[in-house]
């Protein structure tokens, strides 16, 4: 048998007070070192689902695991569940109170109890993975946008999770930002980090993840990006259209351009490679 899901949701039913049912008897896993793309219409519940996965929510039914083992909700069971899974939210401003950056980068450590050299040490490392040491005594509110996005992910990379859960982290921010998002997720993923991340960009999640989960009235279906997200029933259901890697990639194969097994284009740029490789040469 293979090792238990990192983080695991069975039969998980969740409905907010005086609210309609959101989730049910849903099955949902995170594999420990797989980037996982969570996409679904707005009002899907995949805002709701990350919560239930970071235990800023419990579900009705069902339950949530930790590498197989059931968590518990006191707070020696939260406390395992957060240094193990870090939720970022959409809206910065929902994260962000302390008065400067570095102070709100060091909550999380120092709500940990751990030394002040610690607490230093990975507010350092934090500032440093999102590439914004030289922010570290600006007020937050005085911060652009991009900079409050950053500011919140380092809040949560500074508690070191394994697991780190952002909700439309890419919303808002210019296409150097994404990049620079996306560089610094990789920088993530090369130390250990499992990232998860919810997005309506079924491009960014062509190219970005190993595994996409899509949730539907039917529940989450997941599975390889380049599988689910040629799957066109199932992107009618979840209200996304097909990603353009996706035909692209069937042209190139079609034409012979392109193995039968190997990955299709996933940016313009790997695309204008294969068109390279057919253009005429110039005179
Ligand atoms: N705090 C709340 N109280 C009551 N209902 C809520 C609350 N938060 C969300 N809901 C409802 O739960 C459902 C799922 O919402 P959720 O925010 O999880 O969806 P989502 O997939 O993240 O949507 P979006 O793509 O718009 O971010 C919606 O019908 C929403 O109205
Ligand atoms: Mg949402």
């Amino acid at each position: 048998m293979s090792e238990p899901a990192l983080v695991a949701l069975r039969g998980a039913s969740f409905a907010y007070e005086d609210g309609p049912t959101v989730l049910s008897g849903l099955d949902f896993a995170i594999h420990e070192g797989r980037a996982l793309a969570l996409l679904g219409r707005n009002g899907s519940g995949k805002t709701t689902l990350m919560r239930l996965l970071s235990g800023g929510l419990r579900p009705r039914e069902g339950r949530l695991t930790l590498e197989g083992r059931p968590v518990g909700y006191d707070r020696k069971g939260l406390t395992r569940l957060r240094t193990t899974v870090q939720l970022v939210v959409q809206d910065p401003d929902d994260q962000l109170f302390a008065a400067s950056v570095s102070q709100d980068v060091s909550f999380g450590p120092l709500n940990l109890g751990l030394p002040d050299a610690e607490v230093r040490a990975r507010v350092d490392e934090a500032l440093a993975a999102l590439d914004i040491t030289a922010l570290a005594d600006r007020p937050t509110h005085l911060l652009s946008y991009g900079q409050r996005k950053r500011t919140a992910i380092a809040g949560a990379v500074a508690m070191r999770p394994r697991v780190l859960i952002l909700d439309e982290p890419t919303a808002g921010l210019d296409p150097d930002g994404q990049e620079r998002l996306l560089a610094t997720l990789a920088g993530l993923r090369a130390t250990g980090t499992t990232v998860v991340m919810a997005t309506h960009d079924v491009d960014l999640a062509l190219r970005w993840a190993d595994d996409a989960a899509l949730l539907t009235p039917s529940g989450a279906h997941t599975g390889p990006t380049a599988e689910m997200l040629a799957r066109t029933d199932l992107l009618g259901q979840a209200g996304l259209r097909l990603p353009w890697g996706v035909p692209a990639a069937r042209l190139l194969r079609a034409n012979g351009l392109l193995a039968e097994d190997a990955a299709g284009p996933r940016t313009a740029e790997d695309l204008a490679a294969f068109a390279g490789a057919v253009a005429p040469p110039h005179g």
